[in-house]
């Protein structure tokens, strides 16, 4: 049977699970503390790019199955299942900061008017929904155990991958549950009925398990993608095609083809937050998650190695000064506006600190990356204007368009002649027979 759900935090987890779950016939009211963010929602525009979302926003708003909300209280209130979907960003000591899942917990108490399942999507250590149980229970005086409980905690991390966030809804590789009451797993076989019956796995599991699914699977993927970073310096050094070695690779069963592109390093608003709580949480059980706290300083140096490629082409340290460096792509990666943690940041940091002028464009991510650099670099909303008199290029994001550049027009629009392809992106021996000096990742 449908169900009325309440789901707090309308970020990229929050939204895109609030537009899922409506779809899926559920009636969900979305709350976010931010009332611009609600009003642009409820007008049926999306506060974030993702492919796909403002049919299915609008087409479930229409339905009457969706509405946002800032009244926190109300939603609980009405909800029969909460999701928990609010940031769980880094704090200083490089541990989860679970400051607003607190303060969502403390809406749930006040407002726990009977039973109701609270359900955990947010990304939180292990220990996380034990400590929510017991949270709930200290405020409200009721229990979540036996036979007929005033509650329930599920934990059900999120696995979707920004840009992709809601086909990867619709279609996940599998959902994960950590529960402990039978009642709370009958609301949740309600809740994901429609993806039950296109055989979606379910992995039915402890709270602690489901909680270190999450960390383990990013530190997993942030692994992978650090260790063909580093196979692709080697590569580089020894004069071997990181592509074809990749692509080898990937043809073993065992190992899989994808994670395993070279790039300047992994970004994003999960994996190096979570590898960082993850050695903090080892830290805490007294287990030194080395090889993670490895993964974690390679990819940094990872990122400065794209900026010294290109230091070394311009002719060594202090070469940028004055010149002009265009720099495509400034999202973590394709198909996102997204910019938390992305290299481009390191990049653009990087560049400025030479004294070169930075031009950038991406096609998505401008007005957040203004926010962050203001007006030290100048931004541009056509990818040609970003190259006018650039003396070098750094493409920094793999947005399809820059795959096809017209590197003609690139080539007479650019004063300069250097690319430094951090994504591989371009084919090397195509932009050298257009007369540019061009260095890849790995080949
Ligand atoms: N972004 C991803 O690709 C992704 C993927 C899997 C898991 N996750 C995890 O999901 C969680 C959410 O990530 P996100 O990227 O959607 O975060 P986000 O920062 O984009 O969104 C969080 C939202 O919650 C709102 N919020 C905070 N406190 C609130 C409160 N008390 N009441 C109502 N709204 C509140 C904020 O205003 C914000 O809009 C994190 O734990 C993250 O690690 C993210």
């Amino acid at each position: 049977m449908a169900k009325n759900i309440a789901v707090i935090g309308t970020g990229y987890v929050g939204l895109v699970s609030s537009v899922g779950l409506s779809d899926f016939g559920n009636y969900v009211t979305a709350v976010d503390v931010n009332p611009e963010i609600v009003e642009k929602l409820n007008r049926g525009i999306p506060t974030i790019y993702e492919l796909g979302l403002e049919d299915y926003l609008r087409r479930n708003l229409e339905s009457g199955r969706l509405e946002f909300t800032a009244d926190i209280d109300r939603a609980i209130r009405n909800a029969e299942i909460v999701f928990l979907a609010v940031g769980t960003p880094q704090s200083e000591n490089g541990e989860a900061d679970l400051s607003q899942v607190e303060q969502a917990v403390g809406s749930v108490a006040k407002n726990l008017n009977g039973f109701k399942v609270v359900v955990c999507k947010s990304t939180v250590p292990v220990g996380t929904n034990r400590w929510v149980k017991g949270r709930l229970s200290e405020l409200t005086g009721e229990s979540a155990e036996g036979p007929d409980p005033a509650f329930a905690v599920v934990s059900n991390p999120e696995f979707l991958r920004e840009g992709k966030a809601v086909q990867d809804f619709f279609h996940p590789d599998r959902l994960v549950l950590g529960y402990e009451a039978p009642k709370a797993r009958e609301y949740m076989e309600d809740v994901y009925r429609a993806l039950n019956l296109i055989h979606v796995p379910m992995v039915w599991c402890g709270l602690e398990t489901a909680e270190l699914i999450k960390y383990a699977s990013n530190a997993f993927l942030a692994t992978k993608i650090t260790f063909i970073n580093q196979m692709a310096t080697l590569a580089e050094a020894a004069g071997a095609d990181i592509h074809v070695i990749a692509h080898s690779m990937g043809m073993d069963g065992r190992i899989s083809p994808k994670f395993l592109h070279p790039g300047p390093g992994f970004g994003g608003s999960c994996f190096p937050k979570d590898t960082r709580a993850l050695v903090s949480t080892g830290d805490s059980y007294g287990v030194d998650m080395s090889l993670v706290r490895e993964v974690i300083s390679a990819n940094e140096h990872m990122k400065g190695l794209v900026v010294n490629r290109l230091l070394k082409m311009a002719g060594g340290a202090g070469a940028l000064k004055g010149k002009v460096a265009a720099v495509l792509g400034l999202a973590f990666k394709a198909e996102t506006d997204d910019i938390r943690e992305s290299p481009a940041i390191t990049i653009v940091q990087r560049l400025l600190d030479e004294g070169a002028e930075v031009q950038v464009h991406d096609p998505e991510a401008l007005d957040n990356f203004k926010k962050l650099f203001g007006d030290e670099i100048r931004y541009f909303e056509h990818e040609f204007d970003a190259l006018k008199g650039a003396d070098a290029l750094l493409i920094a994001t793999e947005w399809n368009e820059y795959r096809n550049l017209d590197l003609e027009r690139a080539k007479a629009e650019m004063r300069g002649n250097l690319i430094m392809d951090a994504r591989n992106v371009l084919e090397p021996e195509k932009a050298r027979s257009f007369g540019f000096a061009y260095k890849g990742v790995g080949r």
